[in-house]
């Protein structure tokens, strides 16, 4: 396989995950890369690797360039599998290659998945020579693990951000402006939304540090490469960690005999007939990994669910415990559902929206089977009621 060339004497040597679907729960419909970097300066450094059973596709990558066993340096960004699983494999070719990772954590990651092997640790700030260029190390802890950080090369202007401004998504393209770009920002989106947010005061933190540096090119270790529209993907990122949402509502919701999706159309519709951009997602047919993005700009989420044995449906829980652990800031909920007898789920959603840290707008909406007419005109009234309230 080639390598790919990025810039003179630096090159792309990662692999193409064309058919991978679920990253750990999250839906990678259009699959994903894997970027691994090579440098042929004086000291021949290799930036991250890729998921092991890619490793042959990086080594053959690599071997189109220079023989692997000719590598000195090689860089670990971030300690995840995807990232740093080849490190074996590639490590048999040049067992001497000196290996750095960020801190006692980087450390700590590597020897937990792949033994001892004398790591070299290194600390925000940090350069290393490389012959004619440098790389200087930057810190971005808990970015998404403790031992993330990203390495930028001044005299190239390049930022190897790893996991930062990545999108999930295989392209036999490269860089952004080979690429659909709606289709790599909506990635970008939903990255952030799935991997990064919960972490947003680091993003912020991360971002701050790197928005000084100068940069022409940010490579991260997803998707293509931003050249052309790293001012699009930057904004984004300050935009996304600054938890600032726009006026957008998402109504989530399943349903059994159509009585709870009667009652988040009917919210859908009242927040859409008073200007806001309203999205409705039924967790039958929607992941939610698809519909985390669209929370992540949006300032109002009403959740459904009818009971059932008691119980919010599994569907609902599921949504709502991934949710959860994302943490995302600012938002504004609502919870509804029906009911034929018990009736615990609306309260059961209210406690979990709560538990997201949402503030709870509205009283929540049960409803006894069926809603009527009448009902649903109520459930319409009060949330256009709220929604003047607020804009008053
Ligand atoms: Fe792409 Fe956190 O690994």
């Amino acid at each position: 396989m080639k390598a790919a060339k990025v810039k003179e004497d630096i090159y792309w040597v990662g692999a193409i995950d064309w058919n991978v679907r679920n990253f750990h729960g999250y839906r990678t419909g259009r699959g994903t890369t894997y970027g691994a970097y090579l440098i042929m300066d004086e000291k021949i450094t290799l930036i991250d690797t890729v998921k092991a059973p890619f490793a042959e596709e990086m080594i053959s990558r690599i071997r189109d360039i220079v023989p692997p066993e000719n590598i000195d340096i090689i860089i670990s960004n971030h300690v995840e599998p995807d990232h740093s699983g080849a490190l074996p494999a590639i490590r048999k070719y040049c067992p001497n290659a000196s290996v750095y990772t960020c801190g006692p954590s980087g450390v700590k990651g590597l020897t937990a998945h792949y033994g001892e092997d004398g790591y070299l640790s290194v600390k925000n700030g940090d350069s290393l020579s490389i012959g004619k260029r440098t790389l200087r190390f930057v810190s971005t802890p808990m970015l998404h693990w403790p031992d993330n950080m990203v390495t930028y090369c001044p005299e190239e202007k390049i930022l190897f951000s790893n996991d930062a401004f990545g999108q999930h998504l295989a392209t036999s393209e490269r860089f952004d402006d080979e690429a659909d770009l709606p289709t790599v920002l909506a990635e970008a989106k939903k990255y952030y939304g799935n991997i990064i947010m919960c972490y947003g005061k680091q993003a912020q933190a991360a971002w701050q540090a790197v928005k000084g540096l100068d940069i022409t090119m940010i490579a991260p270790a997803h998707g293509v490469i931003w050249r052309s529209h790293i001012p699009a993907i930057m904004e984004a990122y300050a935009r996304w960690s600054s938890n600032s949402p726009e006026d957008g509502a998402i109504v989530v919701y399943d349903s059994m005999w159509h009585s709870t999706e009667h009652m988040a159309k009917t919210i859908a519709e009242a927040f859409g007939d008073s200007g806001i951009s309203t999205k409705l997602f039924d967790l039958k047919d929607n992941h939610y990994s698809d519909i985390v993005p669209e929370l992540l700009t949006s300032r109002y989420i009403a959740v459904g669910s009818p009971t059932l044995n008691n119980q919010m449906m599994p569907s609902v829980a599921s949504f709502l415990c991934y949710l959860k652990g994302l943490s995302p800031k600012n938002k504004e909920a609502i919870a509804f559902g029906s009911y034929g007898w018990g009736g615990q789920s609306v309260e059961l959603v209210e406690k979990e929206l709560e538990a997201c840290g949402f503030h709870i707008c509205m009283d929540k909406i049960r409803i006894n089977y069926i809603p009527s007419g009448e009902q649903l005109q109520e459930i319409y009234n009060n949330v256009t009621t709220m929604l003047n309230r607020k804009n008053a």
